[in-house]
Parts: C-alpha cells; sequence; structure tokens
C-alpha cells in the first residue's frame, strides 16, 4: 500500500452491528478514509427473504462506488454475507470481505465440544453456516438459537436506549440449563455490542467468539497488495437509507465512532 495515499473502506450492515467489525479495523487501521452504510430501511435482516437481501446490498454498494470510489468493501453482517457474496464478487473487482460466523476457532477452543451459535434467524438457517459447521466442527455438538429480537435489543442500545435484560434472558433461556457449553459463537455484528448482557445471562460459557478482529487483518492484509484510488485526505462518512426519529441525537454518537457527517441515500424498494 502507498502510504501518502489513503484508503477508502465502506462498511456495509442493516444497522448499528457492524461498528463491532468497524471498531477493531480503526484501531489497527487509523488512517484509512472510512464510510459506513446501515441499510435502516429494510432493518433488520435477520428474517428477511435471500433474494431481497442480494438485491439491497448490491444496489446500495454501486450506489455509493459511484459517487465515494471504493478500494475496499467490507460486509460487516453475517445475514448478509452468508449469501450475497458471490454475487458482489462478481460486480466489484475490488476486494469484497465477509463476515461469517467464527466456528472455526470455536471448535478448536471448545474443550467440552458443546458449542453455541448465536445469529439471526436468517443465520442459522443459511446452507452456508450449515457447510462451516461439517467442515470445522463435526467433533462438536452445535446449539443454536437464531432471534431477531436480540439485533433489535442492541440495535436500541447504540441509539441510547436501555438494555432489556429480561427480554434478553427470555431470547437466551433455552441455554440457560446446558451446564458444559463452553464456548459461542456471537454469529451477528450486533451480539459484541450487547456482549457484556449476554455474558451475564449465560455464566456457564468461558468464551464468546466473533469475527471482528480477524477481518480487522484481513483488511490489513488486503490492502497491502492493492493500488489505492483515491489519493486525498477525505472525511469519513456514514449512510442510512431512510431518515429516523433521533437523528440529531445521532449526531453525537456518530462523532463517537469517529465519522463526521450523515448522509441519506435514496435507494428505491
Ligand atoms: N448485524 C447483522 C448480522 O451480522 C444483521 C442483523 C439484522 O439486521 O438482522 O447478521
Amino acid at each position: 500500500m502507498n502510504t501518502v495515499s489513503q484508503p477508502t473502506i465502506l462498511f456495509f450492515d442493516s444497522g448499528m452491528g457492524g461498528f463491532s467489525v468497524y471498531k477493531e479495523t480503526k484501531q489497527l487501521l487509523p488512517n484509512c478514509h472510512y464510510l459506513y452504510c446501515f441499510d435502516n430501511a429494510f432493518f433488520p435482516y435477520s428474517e428477511k427473504t435471500e433474494k431481497k437481501i442480494i438485491e439491497r446490498v448490491l444496489m446500495i454498494c454501486q450506489d455509493i462506488n459511484s459517487k465515494y470510489p471504493l478500494d475496499l468493501i467490507v460486509i460487516a453482517c453475517n445475514t448478509a454475507s452468508t449469501v450475497v457474496l458471490p454475487s458482489l464478487r462478481a460486480h466489484f473487482s475490488i476486494p469484497i470481505v465477509g463476515t461469517v460466523p467464527a466456528i472455526k476457532p470455536a471448535a478448536e477452543h471448545s474443550e467440552t465440544k458443546h458449542i453455541g451459535l448465536l445469529a439471526t434467524k436468517g443465520t442459522v438457517k443459511r446452507s452456508y453456516v450449515a457447510n462451516l459447521i461439517s467442515q470445522y466442527a463435526g467433533d462438536c455438538i452445535v446449539e443454536k438459537i437464531g432471534s431477531t429480537k436480540l439485533v433489535e435489543i442492541a440495535e436500541q442500545k447504540l441509539h441510547g436506549k436501555a438494555v432489556d435484560l429480561v427480554a434478553l434472558k427470555e431470547e437466551l433461556k433455552l441455554w440457560e440449563n446446558i451446564v458444559d457449553l463452553d464456548v459461542v459463537v456471537l454469529g451477528c455484528t450486533h451480539f459484541p455490542l450487547i456482549k457484556e448482557e449476554i455474558e451475564w445471562c449465560l455464566p456457564q460459557v468461558r468464551l464468546f467468539i466473533d469475527s471482528g478482529k480477524a477481518i480487522a487483518l484481513r483488511v490489513k492484509h488486503l490492502l497491502s497488495k492493492i493500488e489505492v484510488r483515491s489519493k486525498k485526505m477525505e472525511k469519513n462518512l456514514i449512510f442510512c437509507t431512510q431518515s429516523f426519529d433521533d437523528e440529531v441525537d445521532f449526531q453525537r454518537v456518530l462523532n463517537f465512532w469517529g465519522f463526521e457527517k450523515l448522509i441519506h441515500l435514496n435507494i428505491s424498494e
């Protein structure tokens, strides 16, 4: 990577969950030009059809790329990554990094060989995930919880609302009495943002794993191999796909995460 140039990286998620991945990358590569898009008009992705998710992610990434030429895209969403990566790679020649559940490290770290996958309703059903499990966790019992409620709770927290611990505990009730469940995969990028609350509900779990750090390292590696398109210093920007109630307060959240401006995209349904 040319040290004078500043690669433009887009992080994409349905909501604020992608911040958990962006945070790790920004820490490792503080000087990149960061764009973050949350598709709030279509949030949550959890139970949406695969076809519609593919259409929207493609449409939005193309729209942003036409205005702000991108060097790399991170799909900071497991629900989207488990279906959209082949189409994105067919449309773009830049590197596309996906976020998929960290099944392999979870199986490796588990002593009891009884692990959990906590993800969205869509992700737990994907054939992509079934393949990951049969390839890397064949020696484990893999429990799965697919939840839309947890995504909504995490999203609310990022908008400054209190976490509903009763509702959260209810969502995790199935695992309460599985005493040998020792490793849990946080297979939705929203969940590291409520990790402490999840830990509180599942005290028997020794380790919670997400993909954030691995993605940051992958981004660094890929950037070292490309010629950067943008050469001048740019502002870090955040995009949404519809207006929302607390936009004025949201300016603080945005600044906290290192973005200067919120831009509304006009994306048709
Ligand atoms: N944060 C996303 C994920 O990693 C999607 C959450 C949603 O919109 O359902 O799966």
